[in-house]
């Protein structure tokens, strides 16, 4: 799908990912990933701020990057509604250029199936994340019981038209092929959702 045509898909969703901001079951897991996040955050598809709600104010800094203008509006409201510390970049992710080993964490909520090449987007948080610091994941992709994965993977080109999201992207494999070192992984819901602590690999400087 054309990148133009992406975008104005995500403006038009934006009401509905402020509703489903309220989904108590998804905030569960919100709270459990976003709780390990301090220091200076990028999160990346920050969407309406869903996450907001869940990050110890007093221990973070986020900037927030997405390329929906409505999206930023909305996740500027839920800043000031939660007092988080936020400040937000309106880029595309394949497009964006920032410093390595800049941040503590990296946050990735419900995202990466948005990607053309998300392995890519992968080693991009390698870059950007320190040394020490840890990648945050909360993703969807392919259940491990055999009639839902094949039933993701052939309803994935519909669903990726009205929605904009793959709903057939395989997490592991994905995590595997990228620069991250998987450092913890749980998965729910028929292990179609993804909870997930990674970890930058570096080469070291002489
Ligand atoms: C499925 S929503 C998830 C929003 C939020 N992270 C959450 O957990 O509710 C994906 C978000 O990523 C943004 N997005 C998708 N592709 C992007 C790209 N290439 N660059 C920047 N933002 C992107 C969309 O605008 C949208 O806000």
């Amino acid at each position: 799908m054309k990148k133009e045509k992406l975008i104005k898909k995500y403006d038009k969703q934006v009401k509905m990912y402020e509703s489903n901001s309220k989904n108590q079951r998804l905030n569960g897991l919100r709270n459990r990933i976003i709780k390990n996040a301090y220091g200076k955050v990028l999160e990346v598809g920050v969407g309406a701020g869903a996450n907001f709600p869940y990050y110890d104010r007093n221990s973070v800094e986020i900037m927030g990057v997405d390329f929906s203008s409505e999206m930023i509006k909305s996740a500027k409201r839920s800043a000031s509604i939660y007092q988080v510390t936020a400040e937000f970049i309106q880029e595309d992710i394949d497009e964006l250029i920032l410093e390595e080993n800049t941040f503590d964490c990296i946050v990735s909520t419900l995202s990466l199936c948005s990607y053309p090449d998300p392995i890519k987007i992968l080693n991009k948080f390698n870059k950007w994340c320190r040394k020490d610091g840890s990648v945050l994941l909360l993703e969807h992709g392919l259940s491990s019981n055999p009639f839902l994965s094949f039933t993701q993977k052939v309803i994935d080109p519909l669903h990726t038209k009205i929605s904009g999201c793959h709903c057939n992207r395989n997490i592991n494999k994905m995590l595997e092929e990228s620069s991250l070192k998987i450092e913890h992984i749980e998965r729910y819901w028929s292990e179609i959702v993804y909870l997930i602590l990674a970890k930058p690999s570096k080469i070291d400087s002489v």
